[in-house]
């Protein structure tokens, strides 16, 4: 099998690269080797390439940032995965992408299934739900995997964030009013992988058996509050933390250019029943994450 991982120094990337080794043939790549803004660029590379499967972990993912670049973000997050589709479909190749709960408004006030409804309400939001249509549309073999909440320690992410904070302030204030599904971009990687692992002897077989939209997050949820605590509890250099105190915040006390939904679990059962790979909670994920 030979597999194109495209945005493999992001955080899903970055782990993807070292999960897949064992699956086969790996070119991994990006930007400026591939430019998913580009779509000469995206079918230029699939091309020359040639892969069996197609994973996207690419995505223009700086959700304010977003808000005033809404032409770029909609060209990476939306057109490209499209190209990237027609291309594989062109090759009978799967193709398995990644997507957010970022697709949802955050009203429902239970978790959200693949039935529901997206109506993002951010510029990001947008843009991945066009991601998830242009590739639908095209009628390939397609995996479309919508996760939550992703960190890892190598990029800015909340985690890193609220450790950097703890060292700079005194006290810190964290809102309890938006939840979702804490995920590991590690523990993604890993079920990625074993997906993949699952369906090797005929990787396009398996994908267009499966083809189709999955929720898939850490085991459980929680609010950014919970999260904080536990991140600086689990904090390997605690003795350089100056806060002593984490108060519980609201949304609106914290405004940023783009709106949040505020309640965004996803359900995973859909995921459970078909692949059968266990989901680790985030609470354990976090204390692997930060056991450096
Ligand atoms: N992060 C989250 O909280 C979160 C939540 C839900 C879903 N997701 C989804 O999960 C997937 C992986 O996200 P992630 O957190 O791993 O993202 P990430 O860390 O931001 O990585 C994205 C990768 O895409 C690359 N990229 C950006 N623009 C590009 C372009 N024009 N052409 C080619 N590559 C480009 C980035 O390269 P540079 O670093 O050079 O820009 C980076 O390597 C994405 O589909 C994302 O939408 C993420």
């Amino acid at each position: 099998m030979k597999i194109l991982l495209l945005g493999s120094t992001g955080q899903v990337g970055w782990e993807l690269n070292r999960t897949f080794l064992t699956l086969g043939e790996l070119v991994a790549l990006d930007y400026p080797q591939i430019d998913m803004a580009d779509p000469d660029s995206i079918r230029l590379v699939v091309q020359e390439v040639k892969p069996n499967l197609i994973v996207n972990a690419t995505a223009y993912t700086n959700v304010d940032k977003a808000e005033i670049e809404p032409e770029l973000a909609m060209a990476i997050n939306g057109t490209g995965p499209g190209i990237l589709a027609q291309e594989a479909k062109k090759l009978g190749a799967g193709l398995l992408h990644y997507s957010t709960d970022y697709v949802f408004d955050g009203t429902k006030g239970s978790s959200y299934t693949e039935e529901d409804q997206p109506n993002p309400i951010n510029v990001y939001g947008e843009t991945k739900l066009a991601g998830e249509e242009a590739v639908q549309i095209v009628g390939g073999t397609y995996l479309i995997f919508r996760t939550s909440w992703v960190y890892s320690l190598r990029r800015p992410c909340f985690v890193t964030k609220v450790l950097e904070w703890a060292r700079k302030n005194d006290a810190l204030s964290i809102v309890d009013d938006q939840i979702s599904n804490p995920t590991w971009a590690r523990m993604l990687a890993e079920v990625t992988s074993q997906i993949i692992a699952q369906g090797q002897a005929q990787p396009e077989d398996y994908i267009k058996e499966k083809t189709g939209l999955y929720h898939l997050t850490s085991g459980n949820s929680c609010n950014r509050y919970e999260w904080a605590k536990e991140i600086l509890a689990l904090d390997p250099m605690a003795s350089e933390q100056l806060a002593h105190e984490i108060q519980p915040a609201k949304t609106i006390d914290f405004p940023t250019p783009a709106v949040r939904p505020l309640y965004s679990v996803l359900n995973c059962r859909k995921y459970q029943e078909c692949f059968n790979i266990p989901l680790i909670g985030w609470e354990k994920s976090l204390s692997l994450a930060l056991d450096v």
